[in-house]
């Protein structure tokens, strides 16, 4: 049953060359790091079948961490729970990340846009990476960690060390290690704080709350915040300022923005469909699973391409065009399935609140071309700088 396919390596460096969606030989590919996905229909298919399980453990020791603190951390994470388990973990706490708590974040966020921006000359080009979308997520993380402010540089830096481990270079493990340890201490000391001083409203004393009511083990809890606060910031962040950089050097599309902010949910979702910050979510095969004609035997690596099943022809009407009233828009840049991103609600809401700052206070600001380098690695979209003129 097994047939031929064609070759594809989804993280080579000229990978996002490919249009999108099927080759002409099909939607399953097979190349040096395994199997490749490549067709909206096909990825929504393995991001939803519990039979692939997440590859974040295996990457983590294909790295060099095959034990300690960070590999336990890992193996015991949300990503890679199941079933009952996996329910049991996730649901209170994407309950308290559902709408109410990211609609009562939304005031917060506007003031923390708008003290970020005060510092930025709009008479003069601005470090708009450096200065507004590196800074916001974690600022943001720490108004729902329930963290002192002067906390955001140290989170931004945690995530993004962190979750260097996608750019899947080994000369980084050391790198990593050193910032899970201090991630570690870090929320130690600020439950610690929280403990001693008493709960609030937000996240951290959420969490400890569950783990007094009896609904969390202690190391639950603190698996939970590390999870939360990986995750928090290096994504966002580069996703923000993808989303400022397509919007703003489009200029049809920013002025109906200008002139009806009504649309800027839609075009958020656009940009990204178009350009997803996360170009491959990995996964690993628990056991032979028939796929598209062709088996996969247990234990293979299945990587689904984020970016291709987004500009699949297949699913998406003219893909490479951005269009605002796309009836069927939704992506893939936040996975499907039982392990869709926990945090997009609060993902969404800061790309839009940016934007509508942008659109209300600059409607005249342009991308800078020469202070502005958007790059790629392994599928994956990045901001590398962002200049913006924003002509008040
Ligand atoms: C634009 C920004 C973001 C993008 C593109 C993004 C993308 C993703 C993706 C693709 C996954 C699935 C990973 C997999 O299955 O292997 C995921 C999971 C997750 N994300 Fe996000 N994320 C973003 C922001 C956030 C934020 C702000 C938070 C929290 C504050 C967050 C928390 C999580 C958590 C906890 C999971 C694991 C869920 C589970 O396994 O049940 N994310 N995210």
């Amino acid at each position: 049953m097994t047939t031929t396919l064609p070759r594809f390596e989804p993280f080579s460096p000229d990978v996002l060359t490919h249009p999108g969606g099927a080759l002409a030989e099909g939607p399953l590919a097979l190349g040096s790091a395994g199997y490749t996905v490549l067709s909206f229909e096909l990825a929504t298919a393995v991001l939803r079948d519990k039979r692939f399980q997440n590859a974040a453990l295996k990457l983590m020791e294909d790295f060099g961490i095959t034990d300690g603190p960070v590999h336990d951390f890992r193996s015991h994470s949300l990503l890679m729970a199941d079933g009952p388990r996996h329910l049991r973990l996730r649901t209170p706490l994407a309950r308290f990340m559902g709408p109410a708590t990211v609609e009562n974040i939304r005031g917060a966020l506007r003031e923390i846009i708008q003290n970020l921006a005060a510092g930025l000359d709009p008479f003069a080009p601005v470090d708009f990476h450096g200065d507004i979308d590196r800074r916001l997520p974690a600022r943001v993380y720490c108004y729902l960690a329930g963290a002192p402010a002067e906390d955001a540089p140290k989170v931004a830096s945690l995530s993004e060390r962190t979750l260097s481990l996608l750019n899947r270079d080994p000369s980084l493990t050391p790198v990593i290690l050193d910032a899970y340890e201090e991630l570690f201490a870090y929320l130690e000391a600020l439950v610690a704080r929280k403990r001693a001083q008493g709960l609030g409203d937000d996240m951290l004393s959420f969490l400890i709350a569950q783990r007094d009511a009896g609904k969390l083990s202690e190391d639950e809890l603190f698996n939970e915040a590390t999870a939360m606060l990986e995750a928090s910031s290096v994504n966002t962040t580069h996703q923000t300022g993808l989303v400022v950089w397509t919007l703003l050097r489009n200029r049809e599309i920013w002025q109906r923005l200008v002139e009806d902010p009504a649309l800027i949910p839609a075009a958020i979702v656009e940009v990204l469909r178009l350009y997803p910050r996360p170009g491959v979510i990995s996964r690993i095969a628990a056991e032979d699973i028939e796929l598209n004609g062709t088996v996969i035997p247990a234990g293979s690596d299945v990587h689904v391409a984020v970016w291709s099943a987004n500009r699949d022809p297949a699913r998406f009407e003219n893909p490479t065009e951005f269009v605002l009233e796309r009836e069927h828009n939704q992506p893939l840049t936040f996975s499907t399935g039982s392990h869709n991103c926990l945090g997009q609600g609060l993902a969404r809401v800061e790309m839009e609140e940016v934007v509508s700052y942008l659109v209300r206070h600059f409607p005249n600001a342009v991308v800078v071309e020469d202070g502005t380098e958007i790059g790629q690695a392994g599928g994956r979209w990045l901001v590398k700088s962002l200049t913006v003129d924003l002509k008040a």
